[in-house]
């Protein structure tokens, strides 16, 4: 039987935390067995972000270090397609294409778009635009699913409405995808209880080094008088089952230092590993497996574009 297909992309930003990990990096790794898989650094969405512009030298090494971090977390590059969107020129023919058959008012809807407007900011062409980047990138090759956290379900909505109206008007060619919340992927805490993100200052690193690691766990949170500190063991229990972490929690009820320490030496347990594969993983490596994920994807991306062209007129 054929596989199905999984797709998705990863904007290149900033050092992995663990809420990275196991809210994204580890699903891709696990479902890589099960479904046909392309994963594909979204490196022209993150030139939208003013940060990376004029700052060519950050944009090539944080491409370069989702590459080496989903390697080291265990992405095979021969069961996992794993390539650059820059690499495959299809994504942004396409996504001209679709902006030529949507809307102002419709782009105007994205909840991206309507922030940066209630905050008075000046938005790119691009930012406006990204939500048919983002179709561009998941129609041209026939996903069953697209996994995405929340903040992206509106985006494949946009991709669901652009596949529907593509097809009423020149006949079917994509494929309508579905994303698939993660099941049993819940919101990683951070140090201080809210979600763990960059933007909060409350991750724990994942290849961090150990003194890292024990710096951002001594600083969690734990404002819970007596019983259990609920900010540690929420973290704790991406690393060991509950039914472990009962007979800890309760031999060292109140004793936060010590449950902390043990939670420590659990990532470190974990990480490890992996942190020393990134370390050993060389930029010579990196660039043969985009290259190749690249020949692949584009084998999909251009046999898809030589139907949309005839569809749209412009093949003679
Ligand atoms: P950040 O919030 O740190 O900027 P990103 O938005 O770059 O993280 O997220 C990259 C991926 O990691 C997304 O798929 C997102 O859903 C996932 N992710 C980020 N933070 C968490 C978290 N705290 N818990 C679970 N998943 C997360
Ligand atoms: N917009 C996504 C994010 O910010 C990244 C992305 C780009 C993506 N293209 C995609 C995700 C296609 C899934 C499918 O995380």
């Amino acid at each position: 039987m054929q596989k199905k297909r999984l797709l998705s992309g990863v904007k290149p930003t900033g050092r992995p935390h663990i809420g990275n990990y196991f809210g994204a990096i580890k699903q891709f790794v696990d479902l890589q067995d099960e479904y046909e898989s392309f994963v594909f650094v979204a490196d022209y969405h993150a030139l939208t972000t003013a940060h990376s512009q004029q700052n060519p030298e950050e944009v090539r090494n944080s491409i370069k270090d989702v590459v080496r971090t989903y390697l080291a977390a265990g992405i095979d590059p021969n069961k996992t397609t794993l390539f650059q969107q820059s690499a495959v020129h299809e994504h942004t023919e396409l996504a001209w294409i679709f902006e030529c058959l949507t809307t102002m008012p419709y782009l105007m809807r994205a909840h991206a778009f309507k922030d940066a407007e209630a905050k008075n900011k000046e938005i790119s062409v691009g930012t406006f635009n990204y939500p048919m980047l983002m179709a561009a990138d998941i129609l041209l090759y026939d996903p069953d699913v697209v996994p995405v956290g929340k903040d992206q379900q509106q985006h494949v909505e946009y991709a669901r409405d652009t596949a529907e109206k593509f097809n009423n008007l020149y006949g079917d060619t994509f494929a309508v995808p579905e994303h698939i919340i993660l099941e049993g992927v819940a919101t990683v805490p951070g140090t201080d209880g809210q979600k763990m993100s960059k933007s909060y200052n409350n991750t724990i690193p994942l290849f961090g080094t150990k003194e890292e690691i024990g710096k951002a766990v001594m600083g969690i949170v734990t404002d819970s008088e007596g019983g259990r500190p609920e900010n540690v063991y929420a973290i704790h229990k991406l690393f060991k089952s509950e039914g472990e972490l009962e007979a800890l929690y309760s031999e060292k009820e109140g004793s936060y230092k010590e449950l902390k320490e043990a939670l420590i030496e659990d990532i470190e347990a974990s990480v490890a590993p992996m942190r020393e594969r990134y370390e050993s993983i060389t930029d010579g490596e990196i660039k043969n497996v985009v290259a190749q994920g690249a020949v692949r994807a584009h084998e999909q991306a251009a046999a898809k574009m030589i139907d949309v062209r005839q569809k749209v007129g412009v093949t003679l």
